[in-house]
């Protein structure tokens, strides 16, 4: 049966990272996962999550299942990072959260939950989007639509495009958007924008999902939330799928949360529990050690604080090498203008490479980037930057 079937194609990213693994190349760069290393290329585990695990280690007593949503600890921990303390959501008890193995994960319970519960609903997003989420959600049996997002004559946000898409969405329909460090532009509404964007969700009656994957790697972990906080009106329905993997560096240990945000404590829970029944036909319940961990951090000030730093030293990191590599390919002779790429936020960055330039920087110099010109800036250092500009020079 196996021998006869086709074979499958890698995924366009993680294949990527396999080929440059294998290149024997010395000097190599991989700007292609989004996987945040430090200056030295490296992909460290924070302190403050080591002390957390420390901690754990010593005081953990069983391993027998966790509930369905997890432990309610995590819950409450991931609410305050969304909403902040003592926010009304919070304390009318509207938001119910479920631990997921990944924002991926996350992803995957709401599209099933959508699909289950709300058959014929279709999952819009923007064009040009994470490409995993196309895959996640038509898995999940969703039809998808997308808008137009990214203005390339200019690398900004084609707002009035989109906007003039959004504002055809059916009522019911739900819209996908990037909390922010938008992937894979990097580019997110303004704070009006938000605004705007969010007065047609409510005009329309179109059900928000927030894909949250880099709080804290943009601007900062509060004002990150400018556009998750500006869907939360009084009544609002929502769901927000959060990642732990890139924020407190917990890549391979798979933690997320979906929570569904209802107008009511009651509608809250009726969605939690048939998110629970897709939780169950799936993975059944989730895995315990990376909740543990960042339950252990936001529930004690001092290793909370350190991570606060450590986080902001994350983003310092990549706003730095934003700047030094516009700086680098001007110093290198290139006329063409890439200040743009000082604007964006997150780990990437739209670089206007074509897919051939691309090739040649795999073919000619071992390196390794997205064939849509996506760059992970997380993998610029001050030490490959001369050479990674040089090539780049050239090929351009
Ligand atoms: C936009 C976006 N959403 C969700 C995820 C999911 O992250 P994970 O499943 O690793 O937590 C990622 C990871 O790259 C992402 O870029």
């Amino acid at each position: 049966m196996f021998e006869s079937l086709e074979t499958a194609k890698p995924d366009a990213i993680l294949g990527l990272t396999e080929a440059f693994k294998k290149d024997p190349n010395p000097a190599k760069i991989n700007l292609s996962v989004g996987v945040y290393a430090d200056a030295e290329g490296k992909t460290p585990v924070l302190s403050s999550v080591k002390k957390a695990e420390e901690r754990i280690l010593k005081q953990e007593k069983t391993k027998g299942y966790l509930p369905i949503p997890g432990d309610p600890q995590y819950g409450a921990a991931v609410q305050e990072l969304l909403f902040g303390k003592g926010h009304e959501i919070v304390a009318s008890k509207r938001a119910a959260t479920a631990h997921t193995p990944g924002g991926t994960g996350a992803l995957r319970v709401a599209g099933d939950f959508v699909k289950t519960m709300f058959p014929g609903k279709k999952m819009w997003m923007s064009d040009p989007t994470w490409p995993n989420h196309p895959g996640v959600f038509s898995a999940a049996g969703l039809e998808i639509e997308t808008h137009p997002y990214f203005d390339a004559a200019n690398n900004s946000l084609d707002f009035k495009a989109m906007m003039a898409a959004v504002e055809k969405i059916p009522k019911g329909d739900v819209l996908l958007l990037h909390g922010c460090c938008h992937n894979p532009t990097g580019i997110d509404p303004a704070p009006d924008q938000w605004r705007k964007i969010a007065d047609v969700i409510q005009q329309r009656g179109i059900l928000p999902l927030v894909d949250f994957a880099y709080q804290g790697l943009g601007v900062g972990l509060v004002e990150d939330a400018t556009g998750l906080l500006e869907l939360c009106r009084p009544g609002c329905e929502m769901l927000i799928a959060s990642s732990f993997s890139k924020n407190f560096g917990l890549y391979r240990e798979r933690v997320g949360a979906l929570t569904v945000v209802g107008s009511s404590e009651e509608g809250a829970q009726k969605a939690l529990g048939h998110i629970k029944t897709c939780i169950r036909a799936n993975y059944s319940n989730p895995p315990s050690h990376g909740g543990a961990i960042i339950t252990t951090i936001i529930g004690d000030p001092d290793l909370r604080k350190e991570w606060e730093g450590e986080v902001k030293g994350i983003r310092d990191r990549i706003n730095g090498m934003r700047t030094l590599f516009v700086d680098t390919l001007k110093a290198k002779g290139v006329k063409r203008d890439f200040s743009f790429i000082k604007n964006q936020r997150g780990m990437f960055s739209f670089s206007g490479l074509t897919k051939e330039q691309v090739e040649r920087l795999k073919k000619e110099y071992a390196i390794y980037i997205v064939g849509s010109g996506r760059i992970n800036v997380a993998g610029m250092t001050p030490g490959n930057m001369d050479r990674l500009c040089e090539a780049i020079a050239a090929v351009l």
